[in-house]
């Protein structure tokens, strides 16, 4: 299987350019799985909610529908940050976009910074779908700061986890493969690049999308301020694996009854 991210700079509040820009980068791409970054065709610094209620779309809108057409002519699943709107609701959302048509959603979960005041937690939780017999999980950003997120996830089956991202704090990037290893599976973080300094809150973003294998290896990295499209080609069965030694098995090995505390509120 062959899976990538795409590191770019979006123009904030310029969807038709952006996605204009997408199909750009990976119309002639070879994958079967790309993941983009959070929030990819709007932009992310949003300053008043009027901004966020003009730039949201449900998933039957423009945004997802372009993807359905890139994915339809290039076969490749497309994973894609956006701002999703559903009824009074707004949430930072990811799409799974298979060629066929067929869309999932995921809705962030752990909201980071100003995004607490312009989207509602995410309510669909961490599930697993299918693509073709590959099992995919989806968390956006600030999810993976906690590891209950890709736990739940690993837990469920997921072989390859996408992570639309739009990274201005510096420790995720070397930490995935903390997370691909601690429960043996492929992480895929798609980060963007540039900065956006609006309404007084300047963001610079950090770039160094990355690719972890379940051995911890970091399999592909982006620079920190360069465009890039990165497609490695992986073993997803390799993910079934959980065996750390002979006899250690990460999943067989843990101990429920002792982490009754992290499901306390
Ligand atoms: C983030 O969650 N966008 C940092």
């Amino acid at each position: 299987m062959k899976i990538g991210f795409v590191q770019f700079n979006p123009i904030f509040g310029q969807v038709d350019k952006n996605l204009a820009r997408i199909e750009k980068l990976i119309g002639h791409c070879r994958a079967d799985l790309l993941v983009l970054p959070e929030l990819c065709t709007t932009g992310y610094n949003f300053i008043s909610q009027k901004e966020v209620l003009a730039l949201s779309e449900t998933v039957q809108g423009k945004t997802v529908n372009y993807f359905r057409g890139i994915s339809q002519r290039t076969k490749i699943n497309i994973v894609a940050g956006f701002a999703e709107k559903d009824g009074s609701k707004i949430y930072n959302s990811a799409v799974l976009v298979r060629p066929g048509g067929k869309v999932d959603v995921y809705r962030k979960t752990h909201l980071f910074g100003n995004e607490k005041k312009y989207f509602s937690p995410g309510n669909t939780g961490f599930k697993v779908f299918s693509v073709g017999r590959v099992k995919i999980g989806m968390m956006i950003c600030f999810d993976w700061i906690f590891p209950e997120a890709t736990r739940t996830l690993a837990l469920q089956g997921a072989q390859v986890i996408c992570h639309p991202a739009n990274l201005v704090l510096p420790y995720c990037p070397d930490s995935m493969p903390v997370r691909a290893l601690e429960n043996r599976v492929f992480t895929v973080t798609a980060n963007r690049t540039g900065r956006e300094n609006r309404g007084g809150n300047d963001l610079k973003f950090i770039g160094q999308s990355v690719i972890a294998g379940p051995d911890s290896r970091m399999l592909s990295r982006a620079p920190v301020a360069k465009e890039a499209v990165s497609i490695i080609e992986i073993d997803p069965a390799l993910a079934d694996n959980k065996r750390i030694t002979p006899e250690n098995d990460l999943f067989r090995d843990r101990r429920p009854a002792f982490y009754k505390g992290i499901i306390r509120k």
